[in-house]
């Protein structure tokens, strides 16, 4: 087989890649190791930034969205023993943000895919890159048979486990990495959500209440890394929620039998470069930022932004300018999300063996924000994301 772009992975980074460079008359075949209905089935992200809305408007991906998903104006904080308060990010930045899952944005891309003609190769194995640097081809195995596509350029959009990081060379390649010893049980209920999404910081961990639409909420709490999902039956789960949220907004949680329980575990990590070669990252191959900041789909959208302008300019006007700054523009939005995803990991959580001072210290980091406007305007700014350079 040969195409312009073959893209290593299914998730919303390479059906995204795909779309848009499909929109520019530019030639793609995705490969992915799942099934469809495993891409579809897995629950993760909610929140999109402004930036990321207006792509997905500007690709005609928004309907849905448009009709279903839920505005997010500002982010409500809340924190044992003090009052509660709104960050205003609508009054503050001048953007709206969305709560909209990764779940239905993947359906409707795969739908545009399909739409389009364009071509998907799934349950992939043995996924190797070859001639990064000269005349690049990929090789896999589906159901025992070998192929091989040829292509100008590789998009690894393969998630962190995929190969395609793995691919630029040990020397070249550097890697800066947090992991944290604590992990989110998320639950799914048919309920009706809380009236805003909340962040909650509690002595006994963190808890977070979000939503996927008026009829379904989305709640999490902090449980240590070594906890498996069997050790929380729902009744143990709403007992810890509730603990940990404030009483006076215990009204608002409608609890229910959960559709869906799974834990997350959370992860500061990024290589970089970004390129090497022909081999372009993008999304989760090239980073991963703790949950708490919201960032991780919004991160892959904004690699696609970067690498499907650069590689439109390649093809329409023969010019490699943005191709070789890629990886320079993407991971200055990275480092700003890693950044404020870390930050906001220290400040919410319960860190296991942490001291007196540690303590002092994220309360005095709560008693600025909650006091100071400059302050929730200095974090409404990171938090709805970096606008994007030209
Ligand atoms: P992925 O979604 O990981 O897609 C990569 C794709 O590549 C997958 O479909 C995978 O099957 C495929 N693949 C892997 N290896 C190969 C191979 N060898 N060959 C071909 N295909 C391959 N973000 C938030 O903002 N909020 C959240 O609450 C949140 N929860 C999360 C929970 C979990 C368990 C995980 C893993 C992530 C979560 N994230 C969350 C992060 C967010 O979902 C990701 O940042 C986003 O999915 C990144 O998209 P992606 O396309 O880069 O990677
Ligand atoms: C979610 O709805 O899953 C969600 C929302 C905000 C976050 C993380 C996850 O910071």
């Amino acid at each position: 087989m040969r195409t312009q772009v073959c893209i290593i992975g299914g998730g919303p980074a390479g059906l995204f890649l795909a779309h848009v460079l499909h929109a520019a008359g530019i030639e793609s075949i995705v490969i992915e190791r799942q099934t469809k209905n495993h891409v579809l089935s897995r629950i993760r992200a909610g929140v999109l930034e402004a930036g990321t809305v207006d792509l997905l408007r500007q690709y005609g991906l928004a309907g849905r969205m448009d009709r279903d998903g839920m505005p997010k104006d500002g982010t409500r904080i809340f924190w044992e023993g003090k009052e509660d308060f709104w960050i205003d990010v609508i009054r503050w930045t001048g953007k709206r943000m969305m709560v909209w899952g990764q779940t239905q944005i993947t359906e409707d891309l795969y739908a545009a895919r399909e739409r389009d003609g364009g071509e998907m190769i799934f349950e992939v194995e043995n996924v190797a890159l070859h001639d990064l640097d000269g005349a690049p081809s990929v090789t896999f195995e589906r159901h025992g048979e070998s192929q091989r596509i040829d292509c100008d350029f590789i998009a690894g959009c393969d998630g962190f486990h995929g190969p395609s990081r793995k691919a630029i060379p040990a020397e070249i390649r550097r890697e800066y990495e947090r992991v944290y010893p604590f992990g989110w049980l998320g639950i799914m209920v048919e309920k009706p959500p809380m009236k805003e999404i909340a962040y909650a910081y509690h002595s006994e961990g963190f808890a977070m209440a979000s939503r996927r639409n008026p009829m379904l909420s989305r709640y999490y709490v902090q449980v240590p890394s070594t906890d498996k999902v069997e050790d929380w039956s729902d009744d143990r789960f709403w007992e810890a929620l509730h603990r940990r949220l404030p009483e006076h907004a215990h009204g608002e949680i409608e609890t229910g039998p959960s559709i869906e329980k799974s834990i997350a575990p959370l992860r500061s990590f990024v290589a970089e470069p970004m390129r090497w070669g022909k081999l372009f990252l993008a999304g989760d191959a090239a980073h991963i930022v703790p949950q708490t900041g919201a960032k991780g789909l919004n991160l892959a959208f904004s690699d696609v932004f970067y690498l499907s302008r650069a590689l439109i300019t390649h093809f329409r006007e023969n010019s490699d300018r943005y191709l070789d700054s890629y990886s320079q523009m993407a991971l200055r939005r990275v480092w700003a999300a890693e950044n404020i995803s870390w930050r906001m990991t220290k400040l919410l959580h319960v860190f296991p063996g942490e001291d007196p001072f540690d303590q002092k210290i994220r309360q005095n980091d709560f008693d600025l924000l909650a006091g100071s406007e400059d302050i929730q305007r200095a974090f409404a700014y990171e938090y709805i994301g970096l606008p994007f350079e030209d």
